[in-house]
């Protein structure tokens, strides 16, 4: 430095000074000026998802919820239903729908993780709704499995049987058997009561509640039929009617059969 000082009136270590204060500023303002960019990464990332969600949409939605997403003749608004009503619509194969008829009927999905968190994001993005259930809300893991039994039986039983295996409703409409829904896709279904099915409201059924019926619907889909076949789980009236239809049938066959045969 003293061998600069002494000569910083030669041009050349003058320029070599001022190219050094220019590296030193500019490079700190870059320093400090990385942090901006760095924290709206989050924000930009759900941007594109967005954009996503909406090319998407207008592929593949649009023809029956309209360009606007309000809706029409063919298909209701999707204004206000939340990300959570898409996921639940698409992840169960219901959404597109693949044909006219009285209720979706669910099928294999047809759009991947990405896509369908891109598709709720849009939809979300146009007007605020019910949002999908995080992992603290669908872990059930701590939730009394006979209370839930108990709340099932009040609440959802008479529409999706006690065992869960679904049932007949009016005009041609069912509520399907729950062996093969996900804890999301309960939440999400009690959250957006899609089709004839009620919304269950925080009010109506807090979160713990939420968990006891999702405990105790995975305890369903989980247990064993010590008898054999499970006959829909259904009871003792099936089991005699089986009974009755299927094993006296058989021996009276049998019977038929040793008569013919001693003739
Ligand atoms: C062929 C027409 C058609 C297509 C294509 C279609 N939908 Fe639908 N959608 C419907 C009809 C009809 C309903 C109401 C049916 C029902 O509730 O059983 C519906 C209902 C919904 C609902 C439930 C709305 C509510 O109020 O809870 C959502 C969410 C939805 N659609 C999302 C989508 C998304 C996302 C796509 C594109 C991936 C899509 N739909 C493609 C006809 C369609
Ligand atoms: C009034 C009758 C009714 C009641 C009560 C009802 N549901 Fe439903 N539920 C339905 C119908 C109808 C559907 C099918 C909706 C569709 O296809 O769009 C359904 C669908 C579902 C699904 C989606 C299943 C699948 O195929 O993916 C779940 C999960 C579900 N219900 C859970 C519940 C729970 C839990 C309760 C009680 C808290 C309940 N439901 C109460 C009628 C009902």
């Amino acid at each position: 430095m003293k061998f600069l000082a002494a000569r910083r009136r030669q041009p050349v270590v003058a320029l070599a000074m001022l190219l050094f204060a220019l590296v030193a500023v500019g490079g700190g303002y870059a320093a400090v000026g990385t942090v901006r960019p760095a924290e709206a990464a989050g924000a930009a990332s759900s941007q594109t998802q967005v954009e996503m969600g909406k090319q998407l949409y207008l592929q593949g939605c649009s023809s029956c919820h309209s360009l606007q997403s309000q809706g029409s003749t063919r298909a209701p608004t999707l204004i206000g239903v939340g990300a959570a009503a898409v996921d639940f619509q698409v992840s169960t194969g219901r959404m597109p729908l693949a044909a006219p008829g009285v209720q979706a009927v669910p099928g294999p999905r047809q759009y991947n993780e990405e896509q369908t968190a891109a598709l709720a994001a849009y939809i979300a993005s146009l007007a605020p709704g019910p949002a999908i259930p995080n992992a603290e809300q669908v872990d059930f893991a701590s939730a009394d499995v006979a209370e839930g039994g108990v709340l099932f039986r009040v609440n959802c039983q008479q529409c999706h049987q006690a065992a869960g295996q679904g049932g007949a409703l009016t005009q041609g409409k069912y509520a399907p058997s729950l062996m093969d829904s996900t804890p999301t896709q309960m939440y999400e279904a009690m959250i957006t009561g899609p089709e004839s099915m009620p919304i269950f409201s925080d009010a109506t059924l807090p979160e713990e509640n939420k968990k006891a019926i999702m405990a105790y619907v995975d305890y369903l889909q989980n247990a064993s039929d010590p008898g054999g076949l499970s006959l829909g789980r259904l009871g003792p009236v099936t089991e005699g009617l089986f009974l009755w239809t299927a094993v006296f049938g058989a021996l009276i066959a049998v019977a038929v059969w040793i008569g013919i045969k001693a003739r």
